[in-house]
Formats: C-alpha cells, sequence, structure tokens
C-alpha cells in the first residue's frame, strides 16, 4: 500500500524507452456507479504486473482512482488540475503507485475548478491533449478514468483518447443514457479524432440473477461483438480492495474478481495491441483462471 507521502515520490524516468506511441484509452460512461474507477485501477495495474508501462490517469474530481490506489494528494498540491490549466507539465505531477510500472495522474476536488477554467481557454477541448504530448516518459498504455458526466473534463479525455473502453452495470436502465453518450463519440470524431470503441464491459454481473443475464444478453444484441467476453462479476472482493489502497492482484489475486481482471487484460492487449506488443503471456496472465 502507498501512504500518502507517495505523491512527494514524482516519478523521475528509469523505464526502458517505450517501442511506440501510447495506446490512449478512456473508460467513459456517464452513468455514475458502473465500475468505471474499479476496471481503470484493476485493469491498469493488472497490464502494469504484466510488464507493460502504464500511466493511469484520475480525470474524476472525486479521487477515486487515486484514493483506490491508496495515494491522497492534498488541495492546492500538485494534481491532473494544475496540468490540465497548464500550470505544470504532467511529467511534474505524475507519482509511482505501490504496483510495479504503475504510474499515477492523480486528482482531488481541484479539479472541478479546472472544469470551469477551462471553459474560457482557447482550444478548451485539446488541453488533455496537449498536456499528454508534453510527456516525457514513455507509456505503453495510457487509461484515463472519467467522471460520471459529458462535461468538458470527459471530453478531454474523449479527444486525446484514440479508444474508448464503456462499462455497464447489468441492472436495470443499463442502456439508459448511452444514446447519448454515442452522440457525443460522433461529436468528437466528427470535430477531433478518430475515436473508437474498443469494448463494451459488462460489469457486477451477478450469475444468481435472471435479471443480469437479460441485460448482459439485451447489451450484446445491441452492441454486438464490441462487447468484451469477459464479464466481471459482483465480488465483494473487488469492493473491499479501495478501501485498503490496493488493486486487487495484490488484494487477493485468486478472488473471481482478479481472475476476470486478468481475462479482461488479455482480451484489451488483444483489441489494442495487436501489432505492436503482442499479447501477454496467457500463462501468467491467466494462471487460477476458468472464466470463458
Ligand atoms: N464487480 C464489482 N463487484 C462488486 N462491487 C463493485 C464491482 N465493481 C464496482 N463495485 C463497487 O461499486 C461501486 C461503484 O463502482 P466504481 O466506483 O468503480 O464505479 P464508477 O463508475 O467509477 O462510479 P462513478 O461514476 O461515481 O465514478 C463502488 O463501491 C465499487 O467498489
Ligand atoms: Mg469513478
Amino acid at each position: 500500500m502507498v501512504g500518502k507521502n507517495q505523491a512527494e515520490s514524482r516519478v523521475s524516468g528509469g523505464h526502458p524507452p517505450s517501442t511506440g506511441p501510447a495506446q490512449i484509452v478512456a473508460v467513459v460512461n456517464q452513468k455514475g456507479g458502473v465500475g468505471k474507477t474499479t476496471t481503470a485501477i484493476n485493469l491498469a495495474s493488472t497490464l502494469a504486473l504484466e510488464g507493460r508501462r502504464v500511466l493511469l490517469l484520475d480525470l474524476d474530481p472525486q479521487g477515486n482512482a487515486s484514493s483506490g490506489l491508496g495515494i491522497r494528494v492534498d488541495s492546492g498540491e500538485q494534481s491532473i488540475y494544475s496540468a490540465l490549466i497548464g500550470l505544470k507539465d504532467l511529467d511534474e505531477i505524475v507519482v509511482a503507485t505501490g504496483v510495479e510500472n504503475l504510474v499515477l495522474g492523480p486528482s482531488n476536488l481541484d479539479l472541478a475548478g479546472a472544469e470551469l477554467e477551462m471553459v474560457s481557454m482557447l482550444n478548451r477541448e485539446r488541453q488533455l491533449d496537449r498536456a499528454l504530448s508534453s510527456l516525457d516518459e514513455s507509456f505503453d498504455i495510457i487509461l484515463i478514468d472519467c467522471a460520471p458526466s459529458l462535461g468538458l473534463l470527459t471530453i478531454n479525455a474523449l479527444v486525446a483518447a484514440r479508444h474508448l473502453l464503456i462499462p455497464v452495470q447489468c441492472e436495470y436502465y443499463a442502456l439508459e443514457g448511452l444514446s447519448r453518450l454515442m452522440e457525443s463519440i460522433e461529436r468528437v470524431r466528427s470535430n477531433f479524432n478518430e475515436l473508437e470503441i474498443l469494448g463494451v464491459l459488462l460489469t457486477m454481473f451477478d450469475t444468481r440473477t435472471k435479471l443480469s443475464a437479460d441485460v448482459a444478453a439485451q447489451i450484446r444484441t445491441y452492441f454486438g461483438d464490441k462487447v468484451f467476453r469477459t464479464v466481471i462479476p459482483r465480488s465483494i472482493r473487488l469492493s473491499e480492495a479501495p478501501s485498503y489502497g490496493e488493486p486487487i492482484e495484490l488484494y487477493d489475486r485468486m478472488s473471481a474478481g482478479a481472475v476476470a481482471y486478468r481475462f479482461l487484460a488479455q482480451e484489451f492487449l488483444q483489441r489494442c495491441l495487436p501489432a505492436r506488443l503482442g499479447t501477454a503471456n496467457s500463462t501468467t496472465l491467466l494462471s487460477g483462471a476458468n472464466q470463458p
């Protein structure tokens, strides 16, 4: 676990050079509580523990991705807010985590102010993109944990990213609001970049309920093969891990949730890094696994 003072240990380099530009993936769904942060933390950690160099950006003023990794940055300290509004370079605000190869761009409530301050900026939708382009550190994968809104912060994530990962909770109204997300994606596509949906992830699946199975079937009908084969089960261990400041791989790597995120990491790599890095070693990645 990483203490509060970890924020002081700024990342100072030492990674081997990257083999190409990082894959930038935003974890997005404006609906609250669907598993965005749980997915961002655990996917980032699992990929990092497999040897990928990963940067996780906490783009939510709630700061859950930061606290879930045991990192708290007090208001006024360097956070992703400073990088977004151009006070600091991203290199200066990122911090090491307790997970090898995983670096965090931490956030706190200050970030809520950035949304307001950016409104009057030129190229206000491109501030994260600009901040990322100044990054000296090299990463294989950059994951962005978005807030539950389609405001300017999330638009910045969509503009900076190449791919989207959309967690959808296996509950009533799962599809509600997704058409608005699709409209935002289209708008970003026509004005900024070639954003693509990497995958839709079914989360908090409860094998005991017909509802979960029905919702999963409905989402697969709607999104077809965009839906990841991996399904994240509802798991108490997953919900406990953040209060220990640990990803599930460190908290309980034999739990069903850890196994599921290892499967997701493999599918993720197959979808976004097929040519450049190859897929991870499936023996290590999937040890203890019996998912699909
Ligand atoms: N697979 C799971 N099993 C059990 N609990 C889960 C699971 N995934 C997430 N949770 C719990 O559900 C709650 C919401 O999850 P999470 O914070 O990841 O969602 P979110 O989409 O990031 O929320 P927000 O929109 O507020 O940012 C948390 O308490 C989390 O611990
Ligand atoms: Mg969240």
